[in-house]
């Protein structure tokens, strides 16, 4: 086949998908230019730097940058596949490419494109020092040479003009550009991980009785975990009910766990297969609120969240309890910051592993199976489906195939003819029933969400 015809072909089945991924964007495709086969970005697609555009494809960026290539020449610093793979810290890798971390790696990948075309003819020499120029990120980078070398930054340029095309110029380099904003967005994140790791050393005391500190608290490093148990940070007493209604003029509360709380259960929406759980926890119940205000006062959860298939499965008596939603969320949600990984390891080493939950004093175990991560007990048990949906450092996110309940309360096996069977309702069941429930006792006014 023709080299052009099959990077044409290559390019479409990258980009199709990707952007229907972003249904928001799509809109604007007909009004779009139309990519050249003989595009720059064709080319790196298929080109040897595989690492790299495997990276640009998971970035969601192809659609960005297909625009930018429509208005302007650009220029790519394209790092060795070697750089990506052997030479690049495992940690950071794995940093960038959990899905909650999306961002960091669009902004390090834009680093490397400059919005116009420098071919090694249009380098400073080293006479002239160094010039900056914008990339395609809000931030910019250093030209300069070095006798014949040439460099970006403190990189060196290792194939100068490897790819040429009428839209633009690749250059190899020989190594990863950090932009300063992920860096720090990935120390953040591993002082996190270690801080949590230490206990906080001559923590103030705890009253007994009042459950508060005797004395103001001493400034704890930034993020340090708090030094009151979680349960003393709850609010008291589940409710029933959405998030406050807002005070005069519609003003919210603002906090900065909120940011993360809506990040998480935007990515959970946009996963797909948990719409009920992110209902629940936005609209059914006041639990997105309180976990935001939670993570702002520095404390940590992991989210076991069941998918909407097991959501399904609830019965009606498993709901109708007063608080249940409430409950029942609060039992799948673990005051620590837990991965797929770091939980597939404790259960590795160590068999069965029993973790604290919002739910006290229930715990909910978690054991190997097949490879994977089980939780629960042999009735109602759900295997670790979707690992790490999101995670931020502080908010992790699992996707579970079953909904748990503490051991002592396993719901026992019902008649078959007492579980009604319900084709998939338009809202969940627990919707349906929290909303028959709150119209019971005449609180719908400020329910608009059921009608
Ligand atoms: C890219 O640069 C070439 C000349 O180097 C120019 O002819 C072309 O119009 C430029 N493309 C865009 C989209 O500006
Ligand atoms: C909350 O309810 C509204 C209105 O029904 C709906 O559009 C929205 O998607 C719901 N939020 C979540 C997170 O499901």
């Amino acid at each position: 086949m023709d080299p052009q015809i099959y990077g044409l072909a290559f390019f479409f089945l990258l980009v199709v998908p990707s952007v229907t991924a972003l249904p928001h964007k799509t809109t604007s495709s007909s009004s779009q230019p139309q990519i050249n086969s003989n595009s720059v970005l064709v080319a790196l697609l298929d080109s040897h730097y595989t690492e790299l555009a495997e990276l640009v494809e998971k970035a969601l960026l192809l659609q960005t940058l297909e625009e930018a290539v429509g208005r302007h020449n650009i220029t790519i610093f394209a790092p060795k596949n070697e750089a990506l793979e052997r030479e690049l810290d495992p940690e950071f890798k794995r940093f960038l490419l959990e899905p909650g971390n999306l961002k960091s790696l669009q902004t390090l990948l834009m680093f490397h494109i400059l919005p116009s075309r420098i071919g090694s003819r249009n380098w400073p020499d080293e006479k002239s020092g160094s010039r900056k120029h914008n990339t395609l990120w809000n931030d910019f980078v250093h030209l300069s040479s070095k006798s014949t070398k040439r460099l970006i930054g403190s990189a060196e340029i290792f194939r100068p003009d490897d790819i040429t095309r009428p839209d633009g110029v690749i250059h190899g380099i020989e190594r990863l550009l950090v932009p300063r904003s992920v860096q720090e967005d990935f120390n953040r994140r591993r002082n996190l991980r270690s801080i949590s790791a230490v206990l906080p050393q001559g923590a103030p005391e705890v009253d007994p009785r009042t459950h508060r500190l005797k004395k103001p608290a001493a400034p704890v490093p930034a993020g340090a975990p708090p030094i009151l148990p979680i349960y003393d940070a709850m609010a008291p007493g589940p409710s029933l009910a959405p998030a406050p209604a807002p005070g005069p003029g519609g003003a919210h509360r603002h906090f900065n766990g909120e940011r993360q709380v809506k990040d998480f259960i935007h990515t959970l929406l946009h996963y797909g297969g948990y719409n009920e759980m992110a209902d629940i926890l936005v609209n059914l119940t006041s639990l997105a609120t309180e976990m935001g205000r939670l993570v702002s006062e520095g404390y940590v959860l992991t989210v076991l969240a069941p998918n909407d298939e097991a959501m399904a499965k609830l019965t009606t008596d498993q709901l109708s309890e007063p608080g249940a939603p409430e409950q029942i969320i609060y039992y799948h949600i673990i005051p620590e910051y837990q991965t797929e990984e770091s939980m597939y390891n404790s259960v590795r080493r160590f068999g069965k592993v029993k973790y604290d939950t919002l739910r006290l004093p229930h715990k909910v175990t978690a054991q190997e199976a097949d490879g994977s991560v089980k939780f629960g007990t042999s009735d109602g048990s759900a295997y670790l489906f979707d690992p790490d949906i999101y995670t931020d450092g502080r908010i992790s996110v699992q996707g579970i195939d079953g909904v748990l309940f503490p051991e002592e309360e396993t719901p026992t096996v019902k008649k078959p003819a007492a579980v009604k069977v319900v084709t998939k309702p338009r809202r969940g069941k627990l919707m349906e029933v929290a909303c028959r429930m709150l119209g019971a006792v005449g609180q719908d006014s400020h329910f608009t969400t059921c009608q």
